[in-house]
């Protein structure tokens, strides 16, 4: 059987802001440690990366109102948002999810964190969860 996912990279979870998530999962919190912050334009989202193991939490805070986070969090409140998983060659894999009738959200892959490229499959395809594909540029494994 082809393995199609290498891992789950991270579990993104929207939070009202970057602080109160902080709060809950950092050191004082459930004591994960913060590895950075970065504002990612594209998906107008600013983001917290928190390692644990080979994977990550991801914190979400939306950049405007008028954004994809803050349309979640107006809908659903805060919590899991997407999961992700690393791929090889995320054209191959678009590919092979658009050939079983599953929807993706952009025509081509996106830019991601850390120079990634990144794609998602519409939620209402995959019972609920919005799911994240990232391929990382070679040389680098975050
Ligand atoms: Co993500």
């Amino acid at each position: 059987m082809d393995i199609h996912f290498k891992r789950i990279h991270h579990i993104g979870i929207a939070v009202a802001d970057l602080e109160s998530g902080a709060a809950i999962w950092g050191p004082s919190g459930l004591g994960l440690a913060e590895e950075g912050r970065e504002d990612v334009i594209q998906a107008q989202t600013r983001v917290a990366m928190y390692p644990v193991g080979d994977t990550r939490i991801e914190l979400l805070e939306a950049m405007g109102d008028n954004t994809p986070v803050a349309r979640f969090l107006q809908k659903r409140g805060p919590g899991i948002h997407h999961i992700c998983f690393e791929v090889e060659d995320i054209e191959t894999e678009c590919q092979r999810l658009r050939g079983l009738g599953m929807r993706l959200l952009s025509e081509e892959p996106q830019p991601g964190a850390h120079g990634s490229r990144v794609m998602f499959v519409h939620p209402k395809d995959t019972g609920g969860v919005l799911v994240e594909l990232n391929e990382f540029a070679s040389h680098e494994h975050t």
